[in-house]
């Protein structure tokens, strides 16, 4: 483990899991991530893996006939490996990595109970770290590369895993040049970065250059933005809650991250930060 930052991060996720999977969106389907109302969706549990769905067009559309290997970065509880594992047209082998131990124990179990015979690991691990792993045809990280505290160094990571024409895929949050009035976008902003843990929100501009430098060739580049449900009623439910949870004197680990989507939702609204869904090829 190499900083605090990463500390914090593990604790959240170790503490915020059993929750994020049992009650709120991402019971539907146990993935971690945003629902998407893109075209074809009809319910919540299409909208909360429809970037599975995308990620797996991705996949089914590159032309092999030899066993893939894939790797999530920050895989949750392996929502997003079982759903690819359900929908190939051909043989792959996946690994699955999450600094949270909780996560990777939820992961195993589900691979244990329902996916046995499928070829996949788990293992928790720092992806700035990577331990010793094959080469992989695709990598992706789903709401993961935010979180990162150093992209330059997973971006060489992720580069020395890829196979050469292999594919980075990476949907995230990403920042516009921005609206509004200057100090209401800082602080909405902050809040945003506060309550989620956020390492790093990048332009994709900017993200585009790095990834250059490491042999990453931006090929497809997505706006989510306008497919995600904003301002539900759920939503305006959790904004009541937080101005009572704030006249508390203690804080809860759950409720900053209530607390941290709520402004996210806002930065969505007023356009200082899009969600992108990102494709980079390896030369
Ligand atoms: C918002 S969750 C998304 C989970 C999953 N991709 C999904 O869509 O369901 C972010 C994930 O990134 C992982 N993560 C964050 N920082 C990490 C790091 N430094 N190393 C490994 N995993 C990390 C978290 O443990 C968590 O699994």
């Amino acid at each position: 483990m190499t900083s605090k930052a990463n500390e914090k991060l593990k604790k959240y996720f170790d503490r915020n899991t059993p929750l994020f999977i049992k009650i709120g969106r991402s019971s539907a389907s146990a993935n971690i991530h945003r629902a998407v109302w893109g075209n074809g969706v009809t319910n919540d549990t299409e909208a909360m893996t429809y970037v599975n769905k995308i990620i797996l067009d991705e996949i089914n559309s590159t032309d092999t006939s030899e066993t893939l290997r894939i790797l999530d970065l920050g895989c949750g509880v392996g929502a997003s490996v079982f759903y690819l594992a359900n929908g190939l047209l051909r043989k792959a082998e996946f690994t699955g990595i999450s600094i949270s131990k909780v996560q990777i124990e939820y992961a195993r179990k589900f691979h244990q109970q329902n996916y046995s015979g499928l070829a996949c690991e788990f293992i928790e691990a720092d992806f700035h770290e990577l331990p010793d792993l094959p080469l992989y045809d695709f990598i992706y990280l789903v709401e993961a590369f935010v979180l990162s505290y150093d992209p330059d160094r997973l971006l060489s990571g992720i580069q020395k895993r890829l196979k050469p024409g292999g594919k980075l895929i990476i949907c995230d949050d990403f920042l516009t040049e921005g609206n509004g009035t200057r100090v209401e976008s800082d602080k909405l902003l902050a809040a945003f970065v506060e309550g989620w843990h956020i390492g790093s929100l990048w332009k994709v501009e900017k993200l585009k250059n790095k990834a250059e430098n490491h042999g990453l060739t931006l090929a497809k580049n997505t706006d989510l933005t306008p497919y995600l449900n904003l301002w539900t009623l759920r939503d305006k439910m959790a904004h009541f809650f937080l101005y009572l949870y704030k006249l508390l004197p203690v804080k809860s680990i759950y409720w900053e991250s209530v607390r941290g989507g709520d402004a996210l939702q806002k930065c969505l609204i007023r356009g200082l930060i899009n969600y992108r869904f990102l494709v980079f090829t390896k030369s």
